[in-house]
């Protein structure tokens, strides 16, 4: 709860979103059409933003391990898959319709006195709604292939990225180098005709999964599965997340999905309270056993001695959630010497611009000359930014709200020494630095460990 209040002063995700398209981070989808609800468009420092924590994800899940390969598999699968996976029957939520405002609503998100006594759900406060009987409502959306809409031509935009690579498991297994235990990654864009999305881009009907599906004997399902929470939790804990913002909860036997034996959610603690950030589930054979049964194709590992079909743990992540959830972690507003500043404190590994180059006059040739040479030098080795417009104090402001972590400033004493001061975004603290080697030692502190403050 002290979060939670903490919170009302800090990152809301109002603020956060405001900040966003402000900044150019993240934009309302279709803006000038009015929006398309819950759609968003990503700007220059929003694609470079997600573009790292994908990265991050990629280099500990593949770079970083020997037993994990990638894939990248077709958004629009046969259709069969999803019969298979148990989604065309079972992926869906229970709807119902206001016969008075004409709204839907998700029955299981109403309590039991439903509409009709929460007139604060329904525009023009209608006291008293209607509700029709709740009936299922398939969040698959649908398309259909060729150029005749028929019923043999119903295809799906996949809901997740984990069946493409329960489907590869037989290519995999007989192209490349693997063997249980071992996994196969994915990232890439899901989508979910959801019933309530919102909160920005905690829910949206398009989105990015980076899905890890891990290939084990089954008698080790359960060591795997424990070592999986914890080490997508050290994931998070590693690129900066404050420890008091991140939870593990085990689903009770009620919540678990149709194909799991197990499922642990981290969770984070988001303005709008402790939300799935991350699930990890034991999915059993579930899946394999499944695809085998409906394609006809076997889907087993055979060993020298062995035979059977791999259980599998899946930690499944979202691109876009954990975005936000880096981004309302990092958001932060303090008073500088009587001035409010807005700072977002990302890790530099996920900040979208690691160093500023600003010279102090932007009308000094001097200055500019000897930034614009640092500039050059620093952007082939990260991504950087050049600024000479505006005050010094406006350049350091607006680098601080992209949550820039250094900023190198040419001053009249550059001209003199070639040195540069360097401004950390958290501490505000400055010193002086040889040009020559401020590149170097940005590449050093890029691969530094790196603390919140509390
Ligand atoms: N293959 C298992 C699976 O898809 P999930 O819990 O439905 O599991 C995994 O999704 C992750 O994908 C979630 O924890 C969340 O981060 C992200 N996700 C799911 N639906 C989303 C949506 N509508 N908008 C944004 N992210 C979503």
């Amino acid at each position: 709860m002290a979060e939670l209040e903490r919170y009302e002063g800090q990152a809301t995700i109002e603020k956060v979103a405001a900040l966003c398209r402000r900044r150019g981070f993240v934009y309302p989808s279709s803006d000038i059409y009015g929006g398309l609800g819950s759609a968003f468009d990503y700007g220059h420092y929003g694609v470079l933003l997600k573009q790292n924590v994908k990265a991050e994800w990629q280099r500990s899940m593949v770079q970083e391990r020997e037993d994990i390969v990638l894939l990248d598999s077709a958004i629009i699968l046969h259709p069969q898959v999803w019969v298979a996976s148990g989604h065309v029957s079972g992926f869906s939520d229970p709807l119902v319709d206001c016969r008075a405002c004409k709204l839907r609503f998700r029955a299981d998100h109403l309590d039991a006195s439903a509409c009709g006594r929460k007139p604060s759900k329904h525009p023009g406060e209608t006291p008293d709604c209607d509700l029709t009987e709740a009936r299922q409502f398939n969040l698959m959306f649908e398309t259909s292939i060729g150029p005749v809409r028929e019923e043999g031509s119903v295809a799906y935009l996949r809901p997740e990225t984990a069946q493409g690579i329960f489907v590869n498991f037989k290519n995999v297994t007989s192209s490349l180098r693997v063997k249980p235990p071992f996994g196969i990654a994915q990232i890439g864009k899901s989508f979910r005709n959801e019933i309530t999305p919102g909160n920005f881009l905690f829910r949206t009907r398009e989105f990015e999964q980076m899905e890890m599906e891990f290939f084990v004997p089954p008698a080790d399902a359960e060591k795997w599965y424990e070592y999986w929470i914890a080490e997508r939790r050290r994931w998070y804990l590693g690129l900066g997340m404050r420890e008091s913002h991140l939870r593990v909860r085990a689903h009770d036997a009620d919540e678990l999905s149709h194909y799991s034996s197990g499922t642990s959610d981290l969770e984070y603690l988001f303005p709008i309270g402790w939300s799935e950030l991350e699930g990890i589930a034991n999915r059993g054979d579930y899946d394999l056993t499944a695809h085998a049964g409906q394609s006809g194709t076997k889907l087993e590992w055979i060993g020298h001695d062995e035979r059977y079909v791999p259980y599998v743990i899946e930690p499944a992540a979202g691109a876009d959630r954990a975005a936000l959830a880096f981004l309302v972690d990092a958001y932060d507003e303090e008073e500088v010497s009587g001035d409010q500043r807005t700072v977002l404190r990302l890790h530099p590994r996920l900040a979208p611009v690691k160093a500023a180059v600003l010279p102090l006059i932007g009308k000094d040739e001097g200055m500019v000359g000897k930034a614009r040479t640092l500039y050059e030098e620093l952007r082939a080795a990260m991504s950087a930014e050049y600024d000479d417009s505006a005050s010094i104090g406006k350049r350091y402001r607006r680098q601080d709200e992209i949550g820039t972590p250094w900023a190198l400033t040419i001053d009249g004493q550059t001209l003199e020494d070639d040195t540069v001061t360097i401004r950390d975004r958290d501490t505000l603290s400055q010193a002086r630095i040889p040009i020559a080697g401020a590149v170097r030692l940005l590449q050093e502190r890029l691969g530094e460990p790196w603390t919140p403050r509390s």
